[in-house]
């Protein structure tokens, strides 16, 4: 870390002299202004990370100094000290923004534990900013295709009220995503948001789980358990995969959405709960329904705003971004240099049928974030299943509306051309493999290819010894 800087402003130079003295014994840098106004200067052109300033002083004074400062930079931490310490200094120096007041004569003590608060708090307050903009960029909804702005349309007007959303879509195309968001923006912000699994808890276990139980209420209830409704009272309760409970949780759950008040299991007692409901699934429930296996009287209770996030297929236009803002977050996350797309990747990525949605699409980019060793990813550092044309939607379904003759046709001809390509150089390298006695280093050597490359080809093309009958 570099010597954090510290910015003495004082009229008095034997003052500047001896603090400059102490701080630089202590490891720090020191820049001292005589006046408020070179103090100012040297604030704006040296970046300091915390400033000491006098109070009284010819010409501009220090409060002014003060206010000055918090206008320029408002995170940069200044410590006030005063020979004229009065109360009332100290207060409207606190008041203005001043994170301590200092009365001179001060012991060097008194000013260094002031300084390493200040510093400290500051790093803090740094931290806290950079985690906190990692959460939103993590909890961002990317994408510009109709169907995803319809969809942030729908959670802009659903966040503000207590009304119960069920959101609707395939797996991974985002429905926990919309969940929290709606929650993040909404009056209950602040408190929290609890997610329960339906399908994933054992039918036996979803009821105490949701509504709690009291102790001894049944085998193995050892403890009293305080149920997920009475966790999040106040705040927001997430219902995941609800497509999935019990006829018998199906019923408690809608008693819950209409008297607002649970039981836990054992106990006679009811306990109200304030708790906005956000429910999701993959299920189509007015199909469960037909069948008697959802109750139509809660679907109605949970579809008061349903929200519909489509498939990633329905929104081709979202792949693009989808991919660079992934690009971006693991090359962050795992440390490597940003690299470039080539045209022809991202297109295979845009045509490529994505079954697990945008869970399958990150995961994809991760790897090849992780995976590729050059600064571009190339077509051949996609997975296998992405480049080949066969995952290919072979009609109707990818770009959405269009029609499907002229899909059928697009496909063909890239898949011709590609299949040349891929042929040619398939021919090539096992020709030279041959050459070479299926030696790879020295084939790598001949053909001018890292050696990497040439494993990457061999591995993509299906090509070993063996094969090359
Ligand atoms: N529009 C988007 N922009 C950025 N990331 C997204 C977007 N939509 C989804 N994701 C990310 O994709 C992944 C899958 O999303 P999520 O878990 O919300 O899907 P889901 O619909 O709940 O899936 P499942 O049905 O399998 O539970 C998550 O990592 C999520 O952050
Ligand atoms: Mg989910």
């Amino acid at each position: 870390m570099p010597k954090p800087r510290i910015l003495v402003i004082d009229d008095e130079a034997p003052i500047r002299d001896s603090l400059k003295m102490t701080l630089e014994y202590e490891g720090y840098d020191v820049i001292g202004a005589a006046t408020g106004q070179e103090g100012l200067a040297l604030a704006e052109r040296e970046a300091p990370d915390l400033v000491l300033l006098d109070v009284k002083m010819p010409g501009m004074d220090g409060i002014e100094v003060l206010e000055r400062l918090r206008n320029m930079n408002d995170s940069l931490p200044v410590v006030v000290v005063s020979g004229h310490g009065t109360i009332s200094t100290a207060v409207e120096a606190t008041k203005k923004g001043a994170f301590d007041f200092i009365e001179k004569p001060f012991a060097s003590e008194r000013v260094l534990v002031s300084l390493r608060n200040a510093l400290d708090s500051r790093q803090l307050r740094d931290e806290n900013r950079s985690l906190k903009k990692a959460v939103e960029i993590r909890h961002q909804m990317i994408g510009e295709s109709a169907g995803l702005k319809h969809v942030m349309a729908a959670v802009g007007r659903a966040a503000p009220t207590n009304a119960t959303v069920l959101i609707t879509g395939e797996s991974g195309v985002g429905k926990e995503l919309v969940a929290r968001t709606i929650h993040r923006n909404s009056l209950r912000s602040r408190e929290r948001f609890v997610q329960v699994n339906c399908a994933a808890i054992p039918e036996e276990l979803i009821e105490s789980e949701l509504f709690g139980h009291e102790k001894g209420s049944f085998t193995g209830a050892t403890e009293k358990q305080v149920g997920k409704f009475e966790q999040a009272d106040r705040g927001t309760i997430f219902l995941d995969e609800v497509g999935d409970m019990s006829a018998k949780t199906q019923a408690k759950v809608l008693r819950v959405l209409q008297e607002g008040e649970v039981e836990r299991l054992g106990s006679a007692r009811t306990v109200k709960v304030d708790v906005r409901v956000i429910a999701a699934t993959n299920k189509n429930l007015e199909e469960e329904i037909e069948k008697g296996h959802f109750r139509e009287d809660l679907y109605f209770r949970l579809a008061v705003i349903p929200i519909h996030v489509p498939p990633l297929r329905e929104r081709p236009d979202d792949i693009a971004p989808l991919v660079r803002h992934y690009m971006d977050y693991f090359s962050r996350e795992n440390n490597v240099r940003p690299k470039r797309i080539a045209p022809a990747s991202l297109d295979a990525l845009t045509r490529y049928r994505w079954r697990g949605n945008i869970r399958e699409l990150r995961n994809t980019v991760e790897r090849m974030i992780i995976m590729t060793g050059g600064d571009t990813i190339d077509l051949a550092d996609l997975p296998e299943t992405v480049r080949s044309p066969a995952a290919w939607p072979a009609a109707a379904g990818a770009g959405a509306g269009a029609p499907k003759q002229a899909n059928d046709s697009e496909a063909a001809k890239a898949g011709t051309l590609r299949e040349f390509k891929e042929n040619a150089e398939r021919m090539f390298l096992v020709g030279k493999l041959r050459e070479n006695g299926w030696n790879i280093s020295k084939t790598a050597e001949v053909i001018g290819t890292p050696r990497s490359n040439l494993y990457k080809k061999l591995e993509q093309y299906q090509i070993s010894q063996e094969t090359d009958g």
